[in-house]
């Protein structure tokens, strides 16, 4: 059965073009993100990579480690990191996994045979620290994914696991949030004492907690 949301994310060892790595003790207390590119010396793949290179900084602000996976060698990575370096302006600053025999992607779910039987989905993982699959995603090797997105489910995912809140559609980090439905009014007047806006009883709006 695919991986689902709140399983506990599998660990492996792999080799990367940052050395081998072993994934729970590499992710051991972080956030973590885990995913896979169709192919190397591939357009979208290519933009993808340097893109998630230029983010890396806020993916550190935010306390995670990004971690790439496609099928091809480890020399085959470091030959291709070289080209995402001159036509993307960034070099790969996070590891990229080698998975030839494809043990990892099999693990994960990243082959669906009816798209293609060799070539990994864009699949995405978002893991928290405590190593369960906090989002999941699978797009075609065709559509470049939206890493801007990633982050901002990160600032949604992090902000609710610390306090008791949910994020609206087209949420953004500062804007505001949701008091879940778990909370009781009491125990929401104790949280915010500055109150909150209610459309409807089921609908409570509040600005975002800080820290
Ligand atoms: C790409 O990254 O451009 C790509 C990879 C596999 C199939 C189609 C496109």
């Amino acid at each position: 059965m695919a991986l689902q949301l709140g399983d506990i994310a599998p660990d492996f060892e792999a080799q990367t073009t940052k050395g081998p790595l072993k994934f729970h003790d590499y992710i051991d207390g972080s956030w973590a993100v885990l995913f896979s590119h169709p192919k190397n010396f591939t357009p979208v793949c290519t933009t993808e990579l340097g893109y998630t290179a230029k983010l890396k900084p806020e993916f550190d602000k935010r306390g995670v480690k990004v971690v790439g996976l496609s099928v091809d060698a480890l020399n085959a990575h470091d030959k291709w990191a070289q080209d995402i370096k001159e036509t993307q302006g960034y070099s790969l600053n996070f590891p990229l996994i080698a998975d030839p025999d494809r043990k990892i992607a099999n693990l994960y779910g990243m082959i669906h045979p009816n798209a293609s039987d060799s070539l990994t989905v864009r699949s995405v993982f978002v893991i928290g620290p405590d190593k369960k699959i906090k989002l999941t995603l699978n797009y075609p090797a065709s559509t470049g994914r939206n890493f801007d997105e990633i982050l901002r489910v990160i600032d949604s995912l992090q902000l609710t696991a610390k306090h008791q809140v949910a994020t609206p559609v087209n949420w953004h980090y500062g804007e505001d949030v949701i008091i879940v439905p778990a909370v009781t009014d009491e125990d929401a007047k104790k949280k915010y004492p500055a109150g909150w806006t209610a459309p409807r009883p089921y609908l409570r709006i509040v600005a975002q907690p800080r820290g």
